[in-house]
């Protein structure tokens, strides 16, 4: 198999005493969808954070690109990008001008060019001379989610990218990254807490609770390790399993 775009070895978060992410590895390998799962808390926002350089760990590598990202950050996140719900930009500016802002970061060039492009593909015509502040939250998701790609990563973040979206928003983002995943042959690490999501999203999903990976597989695999009926049994009782504790 070819080298996987992302290798993460024994990776370990602590704050103080508490230990968020509890010596976790894992890879994703070009063009694939990892899910990673688990209830509030479970450490999937600390782990991207990690990816993403913003904080470092306590313990453990990462390699992005065959790099090691402590060392060779600048480089690898060029070729990353995020997407998260409860991420904000400045609500003063236009849909067109946050795009501008990120794309002059990122120094890329045909810059109208680009955005055509990306608002075009995420179906954002309407409100591209719209201030960010009167954004509903379907449209402020496909403007995340623009900010994404309009850098053409190799690796794609997504913390929950669906959450607070309707039914028919959901779908139509969810449509569109599977579309987009196959055409850029891009990898993607998705997190959720809604499991049919995961099991439609992902080729492959990892089970974090308290930090910790409790399973890993295809949504199938998983669900016949706990000998439960469909992903949702098997978190509700990892989830129940946690509260006695
Ligand atoms: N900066 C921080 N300081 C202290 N604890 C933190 C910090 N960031 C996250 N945590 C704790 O780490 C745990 C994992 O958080 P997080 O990664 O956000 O979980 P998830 O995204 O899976 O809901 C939580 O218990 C959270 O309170
Ligand atoms: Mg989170």
């Amino acid at each position: 198999m070819a080298q996987p775009l992302v290798e993460v070895r024994n990776l370990t978060k602590r704050f103080g005493d508490f230990v968020a992410v509890d010596n976790i590895s894992f890879d994703i390998q070009e063009g694939e969808i990892l899910g990673l799962l688990g209830p509030n808390g479970a450490g999937k926002t600390t782990t991207i954070h990690m990816l993403l350089g913003l904080i470092t760990p306590t313990a453990g590598s990462i390699r992005i690109f065959g790099l090691d990202l402590a060392e060779h950050r600048e480089t690898i996140l060029k070729q990353v990008n995020f997407s998260s719900t409860y991420i904000s930009m400045p609500y003063s500016l236009t849909v067109e001008e946050n795009l501008r802002v990120i794309a002059r970061l990122y120094g890329l060039s045909n810059i109208t060019q680009q955005i055509d492009d990306v608002v075009k593909k995420l179906d954002m015509q309407e409100i591209r001379g719209k201030l960010t502040r009167k954004l509903s939250s379907g449209q402020m998701s496909r403007l995340t989610l623009a900010k994404a790609i309009m850098t053409r990563p190799k690796v794609l973040l997504l913390d929950e990218p669906t959450a607070s979206l309707d039914p028919d928003i959901t779908q139509k983002i969810k449509a569109f990254l599977k579309e987009y995943r196959r055409s850029e042959n891009l990898s993607i690490l998705y997190t959720s807490h809604n499991m049919r999501e995961m099991e439609e999203m992902s080729d492959r999903i990892i089970f974090l609770q308290r930090g910790s990976i409790v399973a890993e597989g295809t949504a199938q695999q998983i669900v016949e390790r706990f000998g439960q009926r469909d992903l949702e049994e098997v978190f509700l009782k990892l989830a129940r399993e946690e509260r006695r504790i």
